[in-house]
């Protein structure tokens, strides 16, 4: 039996309501599995916790969560008890940041069922690659003078070790997918980090023959998120292109509940971080209509994390069977509920473990 040890850390607001979905989804994978196990710790660590105790987590948190297999987080997050630089800065970045979780992933897939608010999305599926520890959100730089000669210098660190890692992290993606890597540029304009950039990028590319690679600059690149989205398979960003391509990504896709993401350690000194894109939602927390699938998507990502793929493909086939039926939440134009949309997607995995086979209502097998 295959043990894995994972902090939850629901947080606030509809995190405490997507992430017991999500763990229970998880449960019936790993029967699914037959080999596998969850094993679940649940961390308190909120604004209502900081409140109490004046921190974010407890004084031993890290060092707490440093020997689970990963950690799983819903949102941080509410502007009525904390401000927002302090609860985010206190939990979820002290832990991006502590624990080496250099690389951002957060894949853009068009769900059947979901609008997507482009006129005629084709059937795209991809996944941005972003450098997470340097690029443009360096704090090198200074502000100097006053009044009229007032002037701030902002710079960007791009070092070979960060931007071959990530461009390293995004060839190994591809070759698990469609062998196609898209590098984020701006060498037209910018004269001196992104030349750097691609040629860590030819570098590296060589390689990888069996890859075949295009670069595009950032500009282009967003335009093509709109037009052309099915042209991508992995992408690979500077911190600040990521950061932008990603909130594209999420909005193609219908709505920011469907979103998942990850932050993941390279090195493997520390655990990596599941979460979905979205917050903690104020406008909607107890009112049951989370959408779920942003969290349950990101278990899914989890799994690919372990090598699971198998079960991370059953995943995302259920979950894409649910919304194709239309069980929807509000936010992607239903009227569902978070526990119906779960219980639904719990119903068709544990008919997977009984027959193999995935059927959906119309009987169409899509496993
Ligand atoms: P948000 O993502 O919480 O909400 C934006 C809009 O999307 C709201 O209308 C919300 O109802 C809707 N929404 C989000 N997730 C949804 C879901 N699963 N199902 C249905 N609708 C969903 O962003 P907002 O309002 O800017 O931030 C709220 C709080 O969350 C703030 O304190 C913010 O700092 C924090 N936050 C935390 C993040 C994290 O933990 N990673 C990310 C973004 C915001
Ligand atoms: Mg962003």
């Amino acid at each position: 039996m295959k043990t894995l040890k994972i902090a939850n850390i629901p947080g606030d607001g509809i995190g405490r309501e997507v992430v017991p979905a999500a763990t229970d989804v998880l449960h019936v994978i790993a029967d699914l599995h037959g080999g596998l196990k969850f094993d679940f710790t649940e961390f308190p660590w909120s604004c209502e916790y900081y409140l109490e105790h004046g921190t974010m987590m407890s004084e031993d948190g890290m060092e707490r969560l440093k020997d689970f297999d990963s950690i799983f987080l819903g949102a941080v997050g509410n502007l009525q008890l904390v401000p927002d630089h302090i609860s985010l800065w206190g939990l979820l970045i002290k832990i991006r940041r502590e624990f080496e979780q250099v690389i951002n992933i957060r894949p853009a897939k068009m769900l059947k069922g979901v609008r997507s608010p482009l006129l005629n999305p084709k059937d795209f599926d991809l996944i941005v690659v972003r450098e997470n520890s340097e690029g443009e959100y360096s704090s090198i730089g200074g502000n100097i003078y006053q009044g009229e000669d007032e002037l701030a210098i902002q710079n960007a660190v791009f070092s070979r070790k960060g931007t071959e890692r990530a461009m390293r992290f995004a060839f190994e993606l591809a070759k698990t997918r469609r062998n196609f890597v898209t590098s984020a540029t701006k060498s037209n304009g910018i004269v001196y980090s992104m030349p750097f950039w691609d040629s860590v990028f030819k570098d590296v590319s060589a390689d990888y023959p069996e890859v075949k690679t295009d670069s595009q600059h950032i500009d282009a690149l967003s335009a093509f998120f709109v037009t052309q989205p099915e042209r991508f398979d992995v992408i690979v960003a500077s911190n600040l292109f990521g950061d932008i391509l990603t909130d594209l990504g999420a909005a193609i896709m219908g709505s920011i509940g469907v979103a998942p993401a990850a932050n993941i350690n390279v090195n493997g000194k520390y655990p990596s971080m599941f979460e979905p894109v979205h917050g903690s939602a104020p406008d909607i927390i107890g009112k049951g209509i989370a959408n779920p699938i942003g969290q349950i998507w990101t278990a899914k990502m989890m799994l690919d994390h372990f090598g699971e793929h198998e079960l991370g493909t059953t995943l995302i086939n259920v979950i894409e069977s649910v919304t194709n039926d239309g069980f929807l939440t509000p936010d992607i134009g239903g009227t569902y509920t978070t526990k119906e949309v779960t219980d639904v997607i719990t119903t068709r995995l544990k008919e997977v473990e009984k027959t193999g086979k995935l059927v959906q209502s119309n009987n169409i097998e899509i496993l």
